[in-house]
């Protein structure tokens, strides 16, 4: 089993409100396996704007309800334009949308993904607008869905695409930053988020990659490359961060 996150980070710019990346998506979905395959994709800027503006992570209130609602219309907007893509490039992906799964607070039900993957389907889940259990409303993130598949898949490998070449010892936006090609699970990189990520951005993903790579092999790599995808899947060397 393969479990892959195409970051919101790479399939829009996460500086435009709903900027869809499609020749991008396609080049992906050009070199997934198109089975025994777990796919997440996460909001980008069709999630992370309104998600920001509506402050949907400080939970309900009578005002935001409207704003929750058209993030869930977005991102099932984007997840229909990969949807589209995936089945034009033969991968048989069904769609599962968080928000209809289950209420947060709870564990995610897993019975729909395994049904799914045993009858050679695709699923495809993404970062959605959630119920919860206390807050009233809250954000799924891919990373946190990443995190929970990969506990109960255990897959060989988990790979996270983003919109850079891996994992840096510092915002690889800075002068010097240097790619880290092997990140050992005790060491803290420096992190900064100055792209909108209402989910903990970069620092949240390490701490999750790092829970994940107790269960699978954990591979950063630039979503913009997809030959380095391929190569890892072929087991061959590449460009990018794996996290032991
Ligand atoms: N030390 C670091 N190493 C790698 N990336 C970093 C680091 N510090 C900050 N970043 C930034 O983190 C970003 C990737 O995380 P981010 O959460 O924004 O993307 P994503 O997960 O692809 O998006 P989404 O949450 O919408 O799925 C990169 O654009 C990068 O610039
Ligand atoms: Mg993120």
């Amino acid at each position: 089993m393969i479990l892959i996150k195409m970051g919101g980070s790479v399939i829009s710019d996460k500086g435009k409100y709903k900027k869809f990346r499609e020749e991008t998506v396609r080049r992906i979905a050009g070199v997934l396996p198109k089975k025994e395959l777990l796919l997440v994709h996460g909001g980008g800027s069709f999630g992370h704007v309104l998600a920001h503006k509506y402050r949907i992570r400080e939970g309900y209130e009578k005002w935001k309800i409207l704003g929750f609602s058209e993030i869930g219309r977005d991102m099932e907007e984007l997840n229909l334009k990969i949807l589209k893509i995936l089945i034009e490039e033969k991968i048989p992906a069904v769609s599962i949308p968080p928000h209809a799964l289950f209420l947060m607070g709870d564990e995610p039900n897993m019975d729909i993904f395994h049904f799914a993957v045993d009858l050679d389907f695709v699923p495809l889940t993404f970062g959605d607008i959630i119920f919860h259990r206390s807050k009233g409303i809250e954000i799924c993130s891919g990373d946190y869905l990443m995190l929970h598949l990969a506990r109960e898949f255990k897959p060989e490998k988990t790979i996270f695409l983003t919109d850079v070449d891996g994992i840096y010892d510092k915002d690889p936006g800075e002068p010097g930053a240097k790619l880290i090609s092997v990140l050992e699970r005790n060491v803290e990189p420096e992190t900064s988020t100055k792209v909108k990520d209402v989910t903990g951005g970069i620092a949240y993903k390490i701490e999750i990659m790092r829970e994940i790579a107790r269960y699978s092999k954990v591979y950063v790599l630039n979503g913009f490359h997809p030959e380095r995808m391929k190569k890892v899947l072929d087991g061959e060397e590449t460009i990018g961060t794996v996290i032991i």
